[in-house]
């Protein structure tokens, strides 16, 4: 949700940060722009769309130096227009700044900026901040920044420069991931950026900021302090961060010869199931084993209850993880959205963890979901896939899912990774409560075959799309499961309805009959998710109410399937596996289902509209 570079060094900013805004389009792609300083003047080019809208105007009009910032936007305040575009300056070009998250208290400042002769050019909260760090300015900009942020309520990773105090970016957070990269020696270069894949292509070397954190970034260095310490004097006191070294590779942020990022990152399930599963699973034990959960032993122990907290696709995994865990270890699961736990005075008695799900690990309601757990005394434990990321390090212990960089806005490898570790978890603690080994070394026999098994799944890739053609032009669609494959129906649903834009619904299949019926006509795709499982008669007799109805069904079944295959319009046919594992494959052909849909439709798939990729706003 925006994403935010700045680069000092001895290469030329402007390429540099228009590849790295290129790097993270997937974070908004409303309109971009960058600052660039030279000679200590300000050159600032912004446009309305996409980044290529910027390239087309810098192509006219370049704008060299070695030092600048640069931003790409999902609209909050204000529409997406070119005057709305970051960086933002107070006026004249002096201050410049980019900016992620909200600053709340932003009309009242306004207000008193004006009354101060201030004039604003924009409709953004952003701005605000521009005019603030520019009227309390009187020489050092670290100063003015915080002096500045003391007065602001709400969430902000900035990166900013001023002509008075040149060749340097001063960058601060609170609430809005920022990392700052260590670029080579004898260029004497330092990167600041939101998202790793940004800076990918020059360091690996990070230092990550975390909340009440401002940075210096100069060619000498970068240096770091606590926000709050900064007094009149300024401030002496250092802190000293750790350097962190990114093993994502170049090639995993790029599309390597797929049309899109979904369709390589749907491609890429057998590879990131099995990276979930490396190292993790003992044969003889029965058990997996999860080398981030060591220090919550004790915790793991005692629980008596547990809650998950997640958003979108991450709480479609929680109900899986709901149903593994309440049927193999037998402890009562709560699932929560996060942006209601956080607000809502939950209950924690003694015996209660808390898992926060996240594929980014920077999603602002669960972040802050547990941030409320961890107040009320829970243990926190994260299943996340990006490493270093906010939730990662806020928790007790957590389980990484090592999906590799997630590109597509559609979340598709991280959903079955994220299965693959709350399975192993499931695991790990049913064995401790009275799984048996033959049932522990079953089970990790189904989860060590899941990857050949997806393999088999996108090999009906052609059959899909062929599918998909017949109902591409549908305006609504009903998606249909029971147990482990409830959630899958709700995810199926919000794939289709993110990039194709067709209205769906996923519910328990036996809920239909409760309301949902009455939309069945000769239009309404249903899609049943029917493997052989010990729902299957039940799934029958809710394929033929619809049938009855002449509704048109679809159907995913198992290998083999023939009583359904003959009843419906199209049967998918996908590998059998244990029932609580089946969510892991049958989600596949769901999800390429809703990309061909949506190709054929002529969605922009890997961008699709209003969405933004790690929603760090409330
Ligand atoms: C859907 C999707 C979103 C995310 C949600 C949570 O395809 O990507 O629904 O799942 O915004 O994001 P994370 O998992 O990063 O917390």
């Amino acid at each position: 949700m925006c994403g935010i570079i700045g680069y000092i060094g001895g290469r030329q900013a402007q390429s540099l940060l228009i590849e790295g805004l290129h790097r993270m389009e997937y974070r908004g792609y409303d309109s971009a722009g960058v600052a660039i300083q030279s000679d200590a003047i300000h050159g600032i080019r912004r446009m309305a769309g996409k980044i290529g809208n910027l390239e087309k105007l810098i192509e006219h009009d370049p704008v060299g130096g070695t030092c600048g910032i640069g931003h790409t936007r999902w609209a909050t305040h204000g529409p997406p227009t070119t005057l709305n575009a970051h960086p933002h300056s107070e006026g004249s070009g002096r201050t410049v700044l980019v900016h992620n998250g909200i600053i709340e208290n932003y009309e009242v400042l306004r207000r008193k900026l004006v009354e101060l002769g201030h004039e604003f050019s924009s409709e953004t909260d952003t701005e605000v901040l521009a005019h603030l760090i520019d009227e309390v300015f009187e020489g050092n900009l670290e100063q003015a920044i915080a002096t500045a942020l003391s007065r602001v309520e709400g969430t902000y990773g900035i990166a900013v420069m001023h002509t008075g105090d040149p060749e340097k970016i001063v960058v601060a957070r609170n609430g809005s991931p920022l990392l700052i990269g260590i670029g080579e020696d004898d260029l004497r270069e330092m990167f600041v950026a939101s998202d790793v894949a940004a800076i990918l292509a020059y360091t690996r070397k990070v230092v990550y900021l975390d909340d009440g954190e401002l940075a210096v970034l100069t060619r000498d260095g970068h240096e770091t302090f606590k926000l709050s310490e900064f007094g009149s004097e300024g401030v002496v006191r250092l802190i000293d961060k750790e350097v962190s070294h990114i093993d994502w590779d170049l090639e995993q942020i790029e599309r390597g010869g797929f049309e899109h990022f979904m369709l390589k990152e749907i491609y890429e399930q057998p590879d990131t199931v099995r990276d979930a599963m490396r190292g993790r699973l003992l044969e003889e034990e029965g058990i997996a084993h999860l080398g981030g959960l060591r220090d919550m032993a004790d915790v793991l122990d005692n629980v008596k209850r547990i809650v998950i907290t997640a958003c979108g696709t991450s709480w479609h995994a929680a109900l899986v993880g709901e149903y593994l865990l309440e049927e193999l270890a037998r402890i009562p699961v709560e699932v929560e959205y996060a942006s209601e736990y956080r607000y809502r005075r939950p209950i924690v008695t003694p015996g209660t963890l808390v898992i926060a799900i996240s594929q980014s690990g920077e999603t602002a309601d669960t972040l802050a979901a547990l941030r409320e757990a961890k107040r009320r005394g829970a243990p926190v434990m994260g299943i996340v896939n990006v490493v270093g990321s906010s939730i990662a390090r806020e928790t007790d212990g957590g389980v990484y899912i090592h999906s590799g960089p997630e590109i597509g806005v559609a979340s598709t490898k991280s959903f079955t990774g994220q299965l693959a570790v709350l399975a192993q978890f499931a695991l790990y603690m049913a064995r401790k409560r009275g799984l048996t080994l033959i049932e522990g070394r079953e089970m990790v026999a189904g989860l060590r075959a899941l990857p050949g098994q997806i393999e088999r799944v996108l090999e009906q890739d052609e059959l899909i799309t062929r599918i998909a053609q017949q109902y591409c032009e549908s305006t609504n669609a009903l998606y249909l499961g029971r147990g482990y494959n409830f959630p899958v129906a709700l995810e199926g649903a919000l794939k289709l309805k993110e990039i194709s834009y067709i209205h769906a619904e996923g519910y328990p299949a036996a809920e239909m009959k409760h309301g949902p019926i009455a939309l069945i006509d000769e239009n309404m795709p249903v899609f049943f998710i029917a493997p052989a499982d010990n729902a299957y008669q039940k799934i029958v007799a809710n394929v033929e109410e619809v049938k009855a109805r002449g509704g048109r069904v679809v159907a995913i079944v198992s290998e083999g399937d023939t009583q359904l295959t003959e009843r419906v319009d199209h049967a998918i046919p996908v590998p059998r596996t244990m029932d609580c594992l089946q969510a892991l494959i049958a989600v596949v052909p769901l999800q390429l289902l809703a990309y061909r849909i949506a190709v054929l439709r002529g969605c922009d798939v890997d961008q699709p509209r209003n969405l933004a990729k790690s929603v760090t706003v409330e």
